[in-house]
């Protein structure tokens, strides 16, 4: 069975048992702050099993798509090694809130497998939770499995937890033999030997874990199930790795075909990289980008991990990009969005290789002094952090290098030193909900944080939670008009008021579906309270979010399709837009948007919102962008007749109500990505009168009229330019006198020279300068050194009395660019020589000094 069946095979037997398909969720979580990726099936959940949201059907199945390189789940160090752990892999699973428990979870899991797949039962164990003799009965009573192959472990092995905190409980897993020989099972082996491989785990969710550690019941019981895709695959094609299935071959044979190595020979290398550019392309098609921080450190480190591999298969150039395309078709039809964004991924990870190429060799360099110089086969932490601070080598690329010549990495060291390094900047960081626990205390019972805030701007509420810490009142309310911070849209303020309440609303933002309202004041649990939202601050939001989408558009239609929305700002006082595109922006193609999008506003186009089945809003064009939930109930935004995206943000009632719309700023911001920002509504309006006072005010100074504005100044800046050169030259003329120039002149046995530095002169100056000294000085080398642009330049010449001696200004031009970090060349008499900006020239002069008196010495 090819993997597209094994996936749809288990979609279909749970759907023929009640079950609703919903998609994956982006590996990306976007409002869950604990956690960096999707790291299970169950992590898009977590309100339901925590009830706190309702689910849309009780029995569901999915496949997932799921990242496991930190936290608690963590399988970095396996990858490559083995044949069954990656960094990023789908897992399938079937789900039930709160609706049917162990019993129907049991027994269909062992009917899929055995039964539909086909699997041999005398190779499957069953694993229960020490104290859980109510699923060993069930698996007694609903399958066949002899009893001796149910086999009872502890809570290392089943009892299941996402993180450290969250819905967990007692779990009973599934695993394979896939050895050689059936006779030589052994019940020790499981959970301890590399040839019983877990394939399916069934979660029994009934516990909460909670901050301080101990364990809370859930007011219902629900099962979460997860298998592995891939390990299945290999057992289902009877293939002894992952690596081997229809799932890997193709993006190893698309290594294969740019390498001089095959996978039969040196596999590790092949099944790092194939592991590694799946997690890449899956994780930036979902918004993440490489970074030196969180996230985007992650990123970066798969990524350098997976070219320091390339460079074991001898290959130094820029390799793993083109990877993406093997992955894209082998995935794209069942995740469309790597196909969306093939591009975008591409140039992402080329440009990462590209620069970490650039570090690599002299991280090397660096990397064998050390071991060098190294007694006692351990890298010390200072070493290592220095690797990754100067060259960019991650800890693990450190360890892995280490390993190769067997020795260790004193990775607390390493912590330590950047802990040191960090602490600054942690101080700086702003508040959000994940570095602060917040101790909520109830208040009223019944469902929370309905959002009211597209239809009135004001509501009365009733407070459901609220905790006071830290000088701050955190609220969250039955219905709120109050916009969470959410998809780029910065959250409203305003107040909330009572019966001895008074609340200054400061932030809201959302954790977990529950809309957290951040404020100052007092609070008294009396009554219900009024909330008010800052309608101002709303409006212009609301004026930048729908011009956000008009941009988009707008960008699309001029640039093309490539460009896909890389992050986006909607704050009341301007909008930024981070785009997927390869360069610089012309001043045509700005004005050109910015006059598409003033036009749609001028058309006074009506905006209708609605929500869709993410597959019709899909197929009727809406624009889907990084990070998505893929809910099956989407919120679509439609401009009448321009566009049409997935948005939760808040919007004006027609496009006139933006006023007018400027784009202020256009810059990188990574490679392949750009910056706009933008404002609209009246704070546009202001720039506009405002530069157009300061033109008035010009125009009154120079006196002409606006058209002839440009010109004057143009030929103001000329005239300024011819005066400087004639008032520069006059200077050098004045100081560079023969006398002066003879008693500059310092001595080289019976020869003279000059080394000179002068102000503000250009390389045609200097190179008259130069012609003079010879016309002036009978027999001696003179260097004029100076800077153009913030470049050091100079010049050097020689009298024909020496030339004829044998002395060469080329030559010399030559070695003194050099010192400069540049070059330089020409004529025997004549020569010039220029380099880079940093330099300071006074090193440079002494250098020059010594070089010509090395060459004045041999003449003596
Ligand atoms: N949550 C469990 C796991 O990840 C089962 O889906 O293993």
């Amino acid at each position: 069975m090819i993997s597209d069946e094994i996936r749809q095979s288990f979609l279909t037997f749970f759907r023929e048992k009640g079950h609703r398909h919903v998609r994956s969720s982006s590996v990306v979580p976007h409002d869950d702050s604990t956690l960096l990726f999707c790291n299970a099936g169950m992590n898009q959940f977590k309100p339901f099993f925590l009830n706190q949201e309702k689910p849309l059907d009780s029995r569901i199945v999915n496949s997932q798509k799921c990242i496991r390189v930190s936290g608690k789940h963590n399988d970095l160090e396996e990858v490559g090694v083995d044949n069954f752990h990656h960094t990023f892999f789908e897992m399938l699973g079937n789900w039930s809130f709160g609706d049917y428990y162990k019993e129907e979870s049991i027994e269909w899991a062992w009917e899929l497998l055995t039964k539909i797949w086909g699997l041999d039962k005398k190779r499957l164990w069953a694993t229960v939770y020490i104290d859980d003799q109510e699923a060993y009965d069930i698996w007694n009573k609903v399958t066949d499995i002899p009893e001796e192959r149910i086999l009872r472990f502890g809570e290392k092995e089943n009892f299941w937890e996402m993180g450290n905190t969250g819905p967990c409980g007692p779990c009973s897993e599934i695993h394979y033999y896939v050895g050689e020989n059936e006779n030589q099972q052994d019940p020790n082996g499981v959970n301890k030997k590399s040839d019983y491989w877990e394939l399916w785990n069934l979660v029994f969710i009934q516990n909460n874990r909670l901050p301080d550690g101990t364990l809370d019941d859930l007011p219902e019981k629900h099962i979460d199930t997860g298998a592995g895709l891939e390990r299945i695959a290999t057992v289902l094609q009877g293939k002894k790795s992952n690596y081997d299935t229809d799932l890997f071959q193709p993006i190893i044979k698309q290594i294969e075909s740019i390498v001089d190595f095959s996978y039969e020979e040196i596999p590790i290398p092949f099944k790092v990289i194939s592991d590694h550019i799946r997690m890449l392309t899956f994780s930036i098609s979902d918004g993440a980008i490489p970074s030196n921080d969180g996230r985007g450190y992650v990123l970066r480190r798969i990524l350098r991990r997976a070219s320091k591999y390339g460079r074991s298969l001898e290959i130094n150039e820029p390799f793993l990009y083109k990877l993406v395309s093997s992955v894209c078709s082998l995935m794209g039809e069942v995740y469309p969005e790597i196909v969306d964004k093939k591009s975008h991924v591409e140039k992402i990870i080329k440009s990462e290789e590209i620069s970490f190429n650039k570090t690599l060799g002299r991280g090397i360099i660096q990397f064998e002094k050390i071991l060098s110089n190294n007694k006692d086969n351990i890298i010390s932490g200072a070493d290592a952090f220095r690797l990754y601070d100067t060259f960019g080598f991650p800890l693990d690329l450190t360890q892995l290098m280490a390993r190769e010549n067997r020795m260790l990495v004193d990775g607390q060291g390493f912590e330590l030193a950047m802990d040191k390094q960090r602490s600054e900047a942690r101080l700086k960081e702003k508040f959000t909900a994940s570095n602060g626990e917040i101790f909520w205390k109830e208040h009223t019972k019944g469902s929370n944080s309905l959002f009211i805030g597209y239809e009135q701007l004001s509501s009365e509420s009733t407070i459901r939670k609220y905790a006071i810490q830290d000088g701050k009142i955190y609220i969250i309310l039955d219905q709120t008009p109050f916009y969470a911070e959410a998809g780029g849209q910065i959250g409203d303020s305003g107040i909330i008021k009572g019966a001895g309440t008074i609340l200054d609303v400061e932030h809201v933002i959302v954790t977990n579906k529950e809309i957290i309202h951040i404020c100052v004041g007092k609070l008294s649990l009396k009554e219900t309270v009024l909330c008010e939202v800052e309608k101002c601050k709303r409006l212009k939001i609301m004026k930048n979010h729908t011009a956000t989408h008009l941009l988009h558009k707008a960008l699309k239609n001029v640039l093309g399709d490539h460009v896909h929305q890389a992050g986006s700002l909607v704050h009341p006082e301007y909008l930024r837009f981070d785009l997927t595109h390869p360069e610089k922006l012309t001043l045509k193609e700005l004005k050109t948007i910015e006059d598409q999008v003033n036009e749609q506003i001028l058309l006074n186009h009506k905006l209708e919102t609605s929500e869709k089945n993410y597959d019709q809003a899909k197929n009727d064009g809406a624009e889907a962008l990084f990070g998505e939930k893929y809910e099956d109930k989407v919120r679509v935004v439609e401009i009448e007749h321009y566009s049409m995206e997935l948005c939760g943000g808040t919007h004006v009632n027609r496009t006139g109500d933006i006023g007018s719309f400027q784009i202020i700023e256009e810059t990188s911001l990574a490679a392949g990505v750009r910056r706009i920002s933008a404002i609209t509504g009246l704070v546009s309006v202001k720039r506009i009168q405002k530069r157009s006072e300061i033109l008035n005010n010009i125009q009154r100074l120079l006196n002409v009229p606006e058209d002839g504005l440009v010109e004057r100044v143009i030929s103001i800046i000329n005239e300024k330019r011819n005066l400087d050169k004639q008032l520069n030259k006059r200077k050098l003329n004045q100081g560079f006198q023969i006398s002066s120039v003879e008693t500059l002149m310092k001595d080289c046995g019976q020869h003279k020279y000059l080394t000179l530095q002068l102000d503000n002169a250009s390389m045609e100056e200097l190179k008259h300068i130069g012609d003079d000294f010879r016309e002036m000085v009978k027999s001696g080398i003179a260097v004029f050194f100076s800077k153009e642009n913030q470049k050091p330049i100079a010049v050097i010449a020689v009298t024909d009395s020496l030339v004829k001696k044998g002395i060469r200004a080329g030559k010399l031009a030559k070695e003194i660019g050099t010192f400069m970090g540049g070059g330089g060349g020409g004529r025997p008499h004549l020569a010039s020589a220029g380099g880079s900006s940093i330099l300071e020239l006074d090193t440079t002069i002494n250098q020059t000094d010594l070089c010509i008196t090395k060459y004045l010495k041999r003449l003596i």
